[in-house]
């Protein structure tokens, strides 16, 4: 809920029981490429953090020439994660070894559990404009990183928008907000996963599990977020502590729009090879060699 500043200064008194989270350390998000090319930003997965278990990384594409993104994500393997595609403009066919195949046009949501193996590709269905969107991958527990591939495709229209009327909208990707559940479903660490958007001047206080690792992307505008008021600027990560439960966001004088995601630790050792993420190296290198030898297509 917007709050006006006498509820805002309430809640204050609150946080300063302890109830509050702050962030804890602010990433810029790096420029890189990857597919065939595509050029993106990273803010997870990067030298500056590598990950926030449950998660494994966070790219933002954002380009309106073709060049930065035309030649796609061609045909690559993964395996013992799930990677999660959120497209805001524009529109990528997705196609994958077990069969499925989707479009991902503006607003929908794919989740891809790759398991024991699976090889995709994504690539833009489109040569001008503009191409916006978002990649997280999600770990799977030990016990589950060798499971049967999954997919999810959720068009625009399943995402629920929560609009208070006052210019603060949330479109519930994974997990509840304002009673309303999104659309994403069976994903191990069962995540919570929104898309806010805040107008200037605004204060909205936002519960998060306790104990559950998280964090916000900007990715327009500026906000100042936890019990400090951290300023965390478009293309900046913001992690958030572990310790207390509600997060307060505030804005000024520009509106802010973000990803806030949660989640609950794995707790387990990571082991990362490129595309696959393990627990042991010699899983990572059991994987390379599993696909090399095509085992990935045959056990899809
Ligand atoms: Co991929």
């Amino acid at each position: 809920m917007l709050k006006n500043s006498q509820k805002a200064s309430n809640q204050q008194i609150q946080e300063n029981n302890g109830d509050g989270r702050s962030i804890i350390e602010v990433v810029n998000a790096m420029g890189t490429s990857d597919g065939a090319g595509v050029r993106l930003k990273r803010s997870l997965g990067s030298p500056a953090l590598s990950e926030l278990d449950p998660f494994l990384l966070l790219d933002e594409f954002k380009s309106d020439q073709p060049d930065h993104y035309i030649a796609g994500f061609p045909d690559h393997p993964h395996r013992g994660f799930e990677t999660v595609t959120y497209m805001l403009a524009g529109s990528m066919l997705h196609q994958d070894s077990v069969g499925n195949s989707g479009n991902l046009k503006a607003g929908s949501i794919q989740w891809m559990t790759a398991g024991r193996g699976i090889v995709h590709s994504e690539m833009p269905q489109q040569v001008d404009g503009l191409l916006w969107g978002f990649q997280l991958w999600v770990n799977l527990p030990a016990d589950q990183k060798m499971c049967a591939p999954k997919y999810q495709d959720i068009e625009p229209e399943t995402v629920p928008v929560v609009d208070n009327g006052f210019g603060l909208i949330i479109r519930v990707l994974a997990g509840s907000a304002s009673g309303v559940t999104g659309p994403v479903k069976g994903i191990a660490v069962n995540p919570l996963f929104l898309d806010i958007t805040m107008p200037a001047n605004a204060t909205f206080t936002r519960e998060i599990e306790p104990g559950h690792s998280g964090f916000v992307y900007v990715f327009q505008g500026n906000g100042q977020f936890g019990k400090k008021a951290t300023v965390v600027e478009t293309a900046q990560l913001g992690v958030l502590d572990k310790v207390g439960r509600d997060l307060k966001i505030k804005t000024e004088d520009q509106a802010v729009r973000f990803l806030l995601l949660a989640g609950q630790p794995l707790g387990e050792p990571i082991a990362r090879g490129g595309p696959f993420v393990m627990n042991t190296k010699a899983q990572v290198l059991q994987a390379f060699e599993d696909f090399r030898s095509g085992r990935f297509i045959q056990n899809s």
